[in-house]
């Protein structure tokens, strides 16, 4: 029996998850997504064309290799047939290939109405929410009222539509919002519900399954899988930076319940970080630089989110916050992308503690939110060179290399490889 490896993001997430997945496909059968839903996107670059993911597990772009949407992913159908679309025009049939958990939660259009009324009542305590009906729609699966996959089958799937529906409309009043005004993609409640309905043809063309049992049989069959997180550590619902968090278990524990394996059945826990840090929406980030080094980040990292084209809040790499993360998802080896972003930086810093009133100390405190956290940062002297044509890690510069040496020590934990451009090709094994 083997056990499931799993990957996943470290900070604020965009560590550069889709491309990971993507190289490491060829060592996998099946790759899973456990959590999240149109909120993640996951950009892959090869032969110079680039592909962005929402829904749909990284994995996609092999033939023979089986990808599955685990129950604890949420489906928006149109997104979904959109991501569908956007594969046909380059030749990718998923449909033999990419298979549904019946378990699934479904977005409804009135989840995102829901999403936008939420923000909208926060006044200042906005989380800066993608409005893609994440929060609602995970909000009903707790609260036993919503709709699942395997529903779309069922006789009554239309009126338990339109009673959840009615029970968003009246929330979404009473929290003074403009129902009538709403839109999505420049359309109304009823028409881009109408186009909703529409979609779960496309949804129907998939194979339903129980994946618990087929993610098991797997197993038990010796397939190796790979489980692929969405958003990221400190995002996660328990331990992010909440309440300015995404709604789900991002973390390891969340392979568990997102696809219905036993904790002794996870294997590696692969954690992806880049060599700086990124956030984007509201909430603390202790490291973030407001200085010309951080619009350098952003310009030269092209730090714009791939589902919102948001500009990304950039900063130094913390390392009280990785620390954490591999504290609580068990990472067993690391992955650094983006290191070539910093080629031109004559000092690369890294945060290795945090004052807090006036106190040095290297736990996430509770009051990460309110309390002015001063980051220690330890300078490095910068490599100073592109990165471009190195197929080793040992030809990595001297610099770079005791920069991520450094990085292996504060954590504890092994590099396993450095990612040193957006493509494919460009990602550097440390014992291969
Ligand atoms: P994900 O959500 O974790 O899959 O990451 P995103 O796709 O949202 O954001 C990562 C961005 O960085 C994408 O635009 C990638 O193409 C790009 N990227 C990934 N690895 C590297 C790298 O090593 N160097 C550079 N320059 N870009 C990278
Ligand atoms: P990937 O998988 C970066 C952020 C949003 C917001 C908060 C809550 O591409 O790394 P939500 O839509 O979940 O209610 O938003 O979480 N967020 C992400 N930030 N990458 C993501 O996914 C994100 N998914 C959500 O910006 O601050
Ligand atoms: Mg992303």
């Amino acid at each position: 029996m083997t056990k499931i490896d799993v990957l996943l993001g470290l900070q604020w997430g965009d560590e550069g998850k889709g491309k990971i997945v993507d190289v490491l496909t060829p060592d996998y059968d099946v790759i899973a997504r456990f959590q999240g839903g149109p909120n993640a996107g996951h950009t892959l670059e090869f032969n110079g064309i680039k592909h962005v993911l929402h829904i749909i597990p990284s994995g996609i772009f092999h033939q023979n290799k089986t990808n599955l949407i685990g129950n604890g992913v949420l489906i928006e159908p149109c997104i979904f047939e959109s991501e569908i679309r956007a594969l046909n025009e380059k030749n990718v049939d998923a449909t033999q290939n990419l298979l549904i958990s019946k378990k699934a939660h479904l977005i409804l259009p009135t989840h995102r109405m829901m999403d936008a009324a939420n923000e909208q009542a926060k006044g200042n305590m906005k989380i800066g929410s993608t409005l893609k009906g994440i929060g609602p729609a995970y909000t009903d699966k707790i609260a036993r009222s919503g709709l699942r996959v395997g529903d779309i089958l069922a006789s009554d799937f239309r009126e338990r539509f339109e009673l959840l529906k009615e029970q968003h409309i009246r929330m979404a009043k009473t929290l003074n919002f403009n129902v009538d005004a709403f839109c999505i993609d420049g359309l109304s409640l009823d028409q881009y519900e109408q186009r909703w309905m529409a979609s779960l043809d496309t949804l129907k063309q998939f194979r339903f399954v129980n994946s618990e049992y087929y993610i098991n049989q797997c197993l038990r069959e010796n397939k190796r899988v790979l489980a692929e997180g969405a958003q990221a550590m400190m995002l996660d619902i328990d331990f992010g930076t909440y309440p300015f968090v995404t709604s789900s278990n991002t973390i390891t524990a969340g392979v568990c319940t997102g696809l219905g394996v036993a904790p002794s059945s996870i294997g590696k826990v692969m954690g992806i970080t880049k060599a700086y840090c990124t956030r984007v929406g509201a909430g603390p980030f202790p490291t973030e630089l407001f200085d010309t080094i951080g619009q350098q980040l952003c310009e030269q990292g092209h730090e714009y989110g791939a589902t919102t084209g948001r500009a990304r809040r950039c900063g130094w790499i913390d390392m009280p916050a990785l620390r954490y993360a591999c504290m609580i998802n068990g990472v067993t080896e690391l992955f650094v992308t983006k290191a070539d972003v910093m080629n031109d930086f004559d000092t690369v810093n890294m945060c290795v503690a945090y004052d807090i009133d006036g106190r040095t100390t290297d736990e996430i405190p509770f009051e990460y939110n309110t309390v002015p956290i001063h980051p220690q940062l330890k300078p490095f002297e910068g490599w100073k060179q592109s990165l471009q044509g190195i197929k080793r890690y040992a030809d990595l510069p001297k610099n770079l290399r005791a920069f991520l040496g450094a990085i292996e020590q504060q954590t504890g934990v092994i590099i396993a490889a450095v990612s040193i451009s957006p493509d494919r090709q460009d990602v550097l094994f440390q014992n291969k």
